[in-house]
Order: C-alpha cells, then sequence, then structure tokens
C-alpha cells in the first residue's frame, strides 16, 4: 500500500492538520498514550488526548504510534567523493523512509570533512535535498591523518556539534588528549572510533570459534576495549564530553559502565546489527556481513542488550555505511566493512528490543530520538509545543519482508534482506512537512478527512 497520493498534496494545502487517535509516545514529556495533535502551519499548536477542532485535514492514525523524529547519530553519507555509493540526496531519502529526520554524517569523505568549506557543502547539498536535518560530524584532525588537530572554533561556527576521525581511531594518544582538550574549549562532543590497530590490523571478522572454524583472520574484542578503556581515562583527565561509536562488546561495556559510575561524562552508541545478528552470520563467508568493529559473539550480543536496559549504552545508531555492490563483490577479505542500515534500524530494533526482549516502545524512542537529540544537543527529540511537526509515526507490529531493492538508498549491502520484520514507519514529518511521497508507505485514503474544495 503506498501513500495515498492525495495526502501528500491535501498536507502540503492544509493551514491546519489534525492527527488524530495515534498514541503518542514521547519519553520527553513522558507521554505514552492516546493523544491527538493539531498543527497549524507545520507547527504544533495543541497537544491533548481529544481534539475537537476542525482542521483543513484530519488523518486517522487509530493502531499507530505518534513519536519524536528519529535521530541517528552515526551515518555516512559519502559525499563528496563517494558518491558512486550514496549522495546525500539518497541517504537523507532513506533516512526519512527509515523514520529519521535528524542525521550526523560521519567526515571520512573525500577530501574528508576537515575544514569550513567541507562542512558548508555538506549543509547545502542536505538543504537542497530536503530530506531530512543534517548534521556534519567534522574530522577531529586534519585529513583524518591522526597529527594536527582541525580549527574546532571554526567548525563549530559553521554549524558542526561534534568531531571524530571516524573510520579509524585518533592513533596517538597523545593527539587524543589534545583532541579532548580543544573540542572542550570549543564546547564539541568527541565521538570515538575505538580501536587498536595494532591488533586489528588485517582482521576481517571478530576473533573467535568462528574466525578459526572459517579459516578467517580475527579482531579480539579486545582490541575496542584497550581503544574505549583508552579513551575514557583521556576523557576523565580532559573534562571532555566522549562518545563511544558503534560499541561490539561486553569488555567495552563493562569500561564504560565502570567510568559512567565513577561520574565521567562518557556516552555510548551501539547498532541494530551488533544487537540482531553475531559472527556466526560469516559462515557462508558472504561480504554483506563484514562491518567494523565486527559482529562479535552471543555473549558480546547479550551483553549489548543487557547495557541498553540499563542505561549504560544510550542509544542505537545504525553506523549507515553504504558500499556500491562492485566493492562488495569480492571475497571477503578484498571487500570493505560496513552495512546499510537506515532503512531497517527501527524495524530490527522493534522485532529484537521491544518484540523479543520486552523492551517498552518508550525506550526505543528514546534510545532512537530523545537521547540522540540530549547527546548531540540539536534540538527536537521530544513533540513540543510551538516547535516545527518534527515526527515519526509508525505501526510498530505490522510485519514487511525487507527487500533492499526497494530501498531509497543507492546501496544494496543490507544484512536483513528476506527478513520479516514486525514494525514499519508509516508517515514521517520533517520540519512540518509530510516526507517525499516515494518516501513513506502509508495509511489508505479512508484515514483521510478534508474539507479542502
Ligand atoms: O564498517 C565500517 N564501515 N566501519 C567503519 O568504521 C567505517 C565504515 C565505512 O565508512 O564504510
Amino acid at each position: 500500500m503506498r501513500i495515498a497520493p492525495e495526502a501528500k498534496i491535501l498536507w502540503e494545502q492544509a493551514e491546519t492538520i489534525l492527527l488524530r487517535g495515534g498514541r503518542l509516545v514521547d519519553p520527553a514529556s513522558e507521554r505514552d498514550g492516546a493523544h491527538d495533535l493539531f498543527l497549524r502551519g507545520g507547527r504544533v499548536e495543541l497537544i491533548a488526548p481529544e481534539i475537537r477542532r476542525e482542521a483543513d485535514l484530519t488523518i486517522d492514525l487509530s493502531g499507530l504510534v505518534v513519536a519524536p523524529g528519529l535521530g541517528d547519530l552515526h551515518v555516512h553519507l559519502r559525499e563528496p567523493g563517494g558518491e558512486d555509493a550514496e549522495t546525500i540526496a539518497s541517504g537523507t531519502l532513506a533516512a526519512a523512509r527509515g523514520g529519521f529526520t535528524r542525521v550526523a554524517c560521519m567526515p571520512n569523505t573525500t577530501p574528508p570533512l576537515d575544514d569550513r568549506s567541507a562542512v558548508e557543502f555538506v549543509l547545502h547539498q542536505a538543504q537542497a535535498a530536503g530530506h531530512a536535518r543534517v548534521y556534519p560530524v567534522a574530522a577531529a584532525t586534519r585529513g583524518r591523518q591522526g597529527r594536527e588537530l582541525t580549527d574546532m572554533h571554526e567548525l563549530r561556527e559553521a554549524g558542526v556539534l561534534a568531531v571524530t576521525d571516524d573510520g579509524s581511531p585518533v592513533e596517538s594518544s597523545r593527539v587524543m588528549r589534545r583532541v579532548l582538550e580543544y573540542a572542550r574549549t570549543a564546547g564539541l562532543l568527541v565521538m570515538t572510533h575505538a580501536e587498536d590497530l595494532g591488533l586489528a590490523a588485517g582482521g576481517v571478522m571478530h576473533e573467535g570459534y568462528w574466525s578459526t572454524v572459517l579459516g578467517l583472520r580475527g579482531i579480539p574484542a579486545a582490541a575496542e576495549a584497550i581503544a574505549v578503556d583508552r579513551d575514557v581515562r583521556l576523557a576523565e583527565l580532559t573534562g571532555a564530553r566522549l562518545h563511544v561509536a558503534h560499541v561490539s562488546t561486553r569488555a567495552a561495556v563493562e569500561i564504560i559502565r565502570s567510568a559512567r559510575n565513577r561520574g565521567v561524562a562518557v556516552t555510548a552508541e551501539t547498532a541494530p546489527h551488533y544487537l540482531a545478528l553475531s559472527d556466526e552470520a560469516l559462515r557462508g563467508y558472504d561480504s554483506v556481513f563484514r562491518v567494523n568493529p565486527p559482529l562479535r559473539g552471543e555473549e558480546d550480543r547479550a551483553a549489548l542488550i543487557a547495557a541498553l536496559r540499563d542505561g549504560t549504552i544510550d542509544v542505537i545508531a545504525t553506523d549507515h555505511a553504504p558500499h556500491t555492490q562492485l566493492a562488495k563483490d569480492h571475497e571477503l577479505e578484498a571487500t570493505p566493512p560496513g552495512m546499510i542500515g537506515l532503512e531497517t534500524s527501527l524495524g530490527v530494533t522493534l522485532e529484537i528490543l521491544h518484540h523479543r526482549e520486552g523492551f517498552a516502545l518508550a525506550d526505543v524512542v528514546s534510545m532512537m530520538a530523545a537521547r540522540p537529540a540530549t547527546i548531540m544537543g540539536w534540538g527536537g527529540g521530544a513533540v513540543r509545543l510551538g516547535e516545527d511537526a518534527d515526527l515519526s509515526v509508525f505501526d510498530p507490529a505490522a510485519a514487511w519482508e525487507v527487500d533492499p531493492e526497494q530501498f531509497a538508498s543507492q546501496a544494496r549491502n543490507c544484512p536483513f534482506a528476506g527478513w520479516t520484520l514486525h514494525g514499519r514507519v508509516r508517515m514521517p514529518v520533517c520540519q512540518g512537512e509530510l516526507m517525499h511521497e516515494e518516501a513513506v508507505e502509508f495509511c489508505p485514503s479512508e484515514r483521510l478527512l478534508t474539507r479542502i474544495p
């Protein structure tokens, strides 16, 4: 069922819109229950259990969840330089389709996002595409070379909220210390790609039983733990805000948990693929399952879920890493790591955490909207009166089969092809606008009531 074409047209014409009968799940205001939303000129004018007002357009959202627009702290949009894999337009359309209204894009482009002009280019392309808000995360060091720091004050002025050399770690502890110190003076968050390159070198999967059986070079869990430990200690030393990207191991979780107990300002993310898959997935040597950090063992997978439960890991981020079919179509060792995730993130998270593990919907919305907003300080993450409507309307129970051929992303390196997921985005609204017609599957036209002639 596609969006009723009239929905988008009517939405554009309507000055007032009543979203009726949905279940509002907004952890920031502790609302979880039936609420109507009244929008005027794209802004939220009223939120109440039942609104009896006439509107130009009324949409019946019964059976659906109304959440704040989702935020993804970690995506690769590949532009500039990697437009054969993804563009800012295709990546943000994929984001919208996945329910995201805000995404933070990583600086490992060609050239890297390490100065004002590169950041302004990304912002310009995002604005032109208009599918989601994009927050470029700039490089922490020039050229992501790990030697000289970038001009973080200038980057902050250009609109940057965080820095990282993601794709690779800042190898030198001395340079990382300076990154944290300097970022602190500029009020920037530091996101760390925590990996000990010496230990990880040459590895293509998690080091353990399956790497031995398959005869593939492994990356030990210690490669992550050692780097997380170093960066947490440096955050403690410098007082800077540290965010640990793509946590994949139990050992890293334990280090983060103990640091937080000491009061260190550290937050963390993990990705849906670490919750849904383990290293056994590589038994067919399929390069779609190669990712860095690698899919880990069952014990790690369970530890990540426990860490989300007790709040040690704050957010789910996709690490959406598009690659061309050409690049992935080789033997495992010769392919780049990374998998796409924007269009499956909510479905996989609901499937694993909500349906299987019993997490409340409010917990999932916290991890995917409210906490990303708090960590990045990008606004949103809540449904607030007077603000532009930024919503993700989804059906938490709708079953659908993942078919990457249908994706808005240019890339097809999705590890969930053929999976049946329960939980589907129906209606992303960004800055008061109903997103692109092709971007959504939506309610049939009988849900629409209009007084527009
Ligand atoms: O698997 C990964 N892919 N891990 C990274 O750190 C980088 C990313 C990419 O850019 O492809």
